[in-house]
């Protein structure tokens, strides 16, 4: 049972705030389907998003990615009892194209629609693989637009404890990926190229060593890794610079996780967000926690990055709670954590 109650019948969830488009039907705690297209391909030969291209790609792929997430789960669309859908933040136009639709969906079928943020979603995830984590808990919020930690003290009840003054850290996966020659996206690329390498061969900053703060700072880290490319020329060593990328980032990540739970007197840490997938960053998690006596949990790989499930599960939650958006409900760019 999850500290908050469930939406009663099968809630649609849509998600189309960046580059995936999703569709997943949950039902109370089930997820009866998530079906997630991914853009990976198309965005590649730019070696990021392109806000233009994601857009259309949602109008392609949202409604067949609808039905087959209803054919999985085994049911019509008239049994859809609420209509969820990423609303902010994200990029407009592709928000725009999976709100447009589910407005459409909860008009035709006569049922509530609630637009969800999308943070709350991924902050949320960890609950449909550990319904019984309870309140206050701290949460890793590790994705390519977002590092975050917060607070959870209750459903729509979040502190924000610290964030990236600069890059994501997903994103300085991606651009020292790039640097490195690795491909897009990043992150999955070094983690596989850090395979073979030595972490300790190359020193890189862990960005705001010394200071008193549970902020964090990725840019140096890009620079460092350009100076070392542009230094070491064809002699660089790439699965061992890799490795030592993946190591900065992983300890930093961990390092001032452990220091949040300390501060706020947690005695659960959640990982959520693309770099979640990330193992070296899971297994330092697990190790800290265990030592201190924390509990850990993080979703497993499709629920950690994008996806409809999660956004269904916070759409259930505030359902549950008698909330509801109306027919108005506007894709937002920015939208901070600490509002909702
Ligand atoms: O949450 P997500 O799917 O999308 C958003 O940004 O919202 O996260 C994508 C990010 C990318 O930057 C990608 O490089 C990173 O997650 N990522 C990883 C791994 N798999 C995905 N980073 C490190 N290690 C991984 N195995
Ligand atoms: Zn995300």
């Amino acid at each position: 049972m999850t500290p908050f109650p469930l939406y009663d019948g099968p809630v649609l969830g849509i998600e189309t705030s960046c580059d995936e488009t999703s569709a997943s039907v949950l039902d109370g705690l089930t997820v009866r389907s998530n079906v997630v297209s991914s853009q990976v391909d198309l965005h590649r030969r730019w070696g990021g998003i392109v806000p233009e291209a994601a857009s259309r790609a949602h109008v392609e792929a949202l409604l067949p990615v609808v039905d087959q997430a209803l054919e999985e789960a085994g049911i019509g669309l008239s049994e859809v009892k609420g209509v969820a859908v990423t609303s902010r933040p994200g990029l407009v136009g592709a928000l725009s194209v999976g709100v447009s639709a589910a407005k459409g969906f909860a008009f035709a079928l006569g049922v509530p629609l609630i637009g969800v943020h999308h943070l709350e979603g991924h902050l949320l995830s960890p609950f449909l693989d550990q319904p019984d984590l309870a309140f206050p808990h701290v949460c890793l919020l590790a994705s390519g637009g977002h590092t975050e930690l917060v607070l959870l003290r209750g459903l729509g009840d979040y502190d924000l404890l610290g964030q990236t003054r600069d890059d994501a850290a997903g994103e300085a996966f991606d651009k020292s990926a790039r640097l490195l020659g690795l491909g897009y996206p990043g992150g999955p690329a070094i983690q596989k190229a850090a395979e073979t390498g030595d972490p300790k061969r190359y020193k890189l900053p862990k960005g705001l060593q010394g200071e008193a703060t549970l902020d964090f700072s990725f840019s140096g880290l890009k620079t460092a890794v350009l100076r070392l490319v542009e230094r070491e020329g064809t002699a660089l060593d790439v699965p061992s610079a890799a490795a030592s990328v993946e190591e900065a980032i992983a300890e930093v990540l961990a390092k001032r996780s452990a220091e949040a739970c300390r501060q706020a007197d947690c005695e659960a840490l959640t990982l959520a967000g693309g770099v979640a997938a990330n193992r070296r960053l899971r297994s330092l998690l697990e190790e800290n926690c265990r030592r201190e006596g924390i509990r850990f949990a993080t979703p497993h790989g499709s629920l950690c990055t994008d996806n409809a499930a999660m956004i269904a599960l916070a759409g259930s939650a505030r359902l549950a709670r008698g909330e509801r958006s109306g027919f108005d409900l506007e894709p937002v760019a920015t939208a901070p954590i600490e509002d909702l």
